[in-house]
């Protein structure tokens, strides 16, 4: 390694960033620890005013695209060369911990800061960007802003989508979008040359290797779906069962048969119900109508298709005498990372001599939709018990800069290049 990009690599503060990850976990605690800091919320602008803070503290340039996705430019040498794009997502699952997504962010803030402070000059600028509703969480479905940026959904198509509360996305979005009025408007999918995205493992795997650095080589395919269950509500004491259209029975009954459908024994097909809408929700009405989602990960793509494909009528037997409206909303094939990247991440964990392995990812990320567009690559670090979407969520300061080292030594790599 080049002796100037040494000495970026060894300025990542350890301190610096893990006192970041605490400050950044106290917008948006839970009392157990965690973080809710849903997606467009008051929370996600008080981290993206937090972020932004950092930033302009630097002179780095702030920018935010058309569905907030925020962005912090480091210049390079040649200021019309696409840049090397590092980044992850600040909201959080609704009891989520202190480490996903928000690790990514500020790791690759923390190169940013290193990279400057050794004055290092890079041939092509190096951003930042934290992608906007990653999770999910509140509005559906996840990767939201990474699909946006990179043409692979439209941004219209999610402007209607409401969360539990009947919030309307597109009127979040905008208050998101006025709050920081500093961020110069962005255009989506601008050439990338190349993106690095760091994450907490959110899998045991590392943890029990004993390993410091994951080398992630792709991303399982995922399907999520919303399954509609319609009945009719009527008096629970008075109405036989044979008369009823129990829609909430009818909602069990197709969870079973998509449990069944999914039965693994090797486990490695990942079948969730997450999320439940009841109406009208009460113990002595029978339930007239029941929303769910499904969520179905598998790393085959042949496999996903056929499991996919088989929810629909499946669901529409199930049901009976229920009626059904199955709306799949977000439907990822499996990816594999560009090898120039993967190989630049290794090479620089073999370079600061850290322990290293290759992995794929079972939980989905951003980089799913960058690896459409431009070379991409993700860095992996453990967590505790790989515990993850978990108030419990925990990682240690020292695997966190060791990944911020990485991060630091492939994008001088790759901003070079
Ligand atoms: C991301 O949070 C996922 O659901 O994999
Ligand atoms: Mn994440
Ligand atoms: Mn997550």
């Amino acid at each position: 390694m080049r002796e100037d990009h040494q000495a970026a690599v060894h300025g990542v503060d350890e301190a610096r960033l893990w006192q970041r990850h605490m400050e950044m976990a106290q917008i948006g605690a839970t009392p157990n620890g965690g973080v809710n800091r849903a997606a467009f919320s008051e929370e996600d602008i008080r981290a993206r005013r937090v972020l932004a803070g950092w930033a302009k503290a630097r002179n780095f340039a702030v920018s935010m695209d058309g569905i907030g996705n925020l962005f912090v430019r480091r210049p390079g040498l040649e200021p019309d060369a696409a840049p090397v794009l590092a980044g992850s997502h600040m909201d959080s699952q609704p009891r989520g911990g202190r480490f996903d997504g928000i690790y990514g962010v500020l790791a690759a803030l923390e190169a940013l800061e290193a990279i400057d402070e050794a004055g290092v000059k890079t041939k092509r600028p190096i951003e930042l960007v934290a992608w906007s509703n990653e999770e999910g969480g509140r509005f559906a479905p996840c990767t939201m802003g990474s699909a946006v940026y990179t043409g692979a959904r439209r941004l219209e198509d999610f402007l209607d989508v409401t969360d539990n509360d009947g919030v309307v996305l597109k009127h979040a979005l905008a208050e998101t979008i006025a709050a920081l009025p500093e961020a110069a408007a962005r255009a989506f999918n601008a050439p990338a040359a190349a993106y690095i995205e760091a994450h907490i493992e959110q899998g045991p795997l590392l943890e029990m290797q004993g390993t410091t650095i994951g080398v992630v080589t792709g991303i399982q395919g995922l399907r999520w779906f919303m399954i509609e269950v319609s009945g009719e509500t009527a008096h629970a004491g008075t109405t036989p069962l044979k008369a009823r259209k129990d829609a909430l029975r009818g909602a069990v009954q197709v969870m079973q048969a998509l449990g069944e459908l999914t039965h693994d024994p090797d486990d490695i097909v990942r079948f969730t119900v997450g999320r439940m809408l009841v109406c009208p929700n009460s113990t002595n009405s029978v339930a007239s109508q029941v929303l769910f989602s499904v969520d179905l990960r598998h790393p085959d793509p042949t496999t996903i298709r056929r499991l996919s494909n088989a929810v629909e009528p499946l669901a529409r037997k199930a049901a009976a005498p229920c009626g059904v409206r199955v709306t799949p909303t977000l439907w990822d094939d499996p990816c594999v990372f560009d090898p120039h990247v993967v190989e630049a991440i290794e090479r620089s964990a073999n370079s600061l001599g850290l322990s290293n392995m290759r992995l794929p990812s079972g939980a989905s990320h951003d980089a799913m939709y960058m690896a459409r567009v431009c070379p991409t690559g993700m860095i992996f670090v453990p967590c505790e018990k790989g515990v993850s979407h978990n108030e419990a969520e925990n990682a240690r300061p020292g695997d966190l800069s060791a990944g911020a080292r990485v991060l630091t030594a492939a994008l001088l790599d790759l901003a070079n290049r």
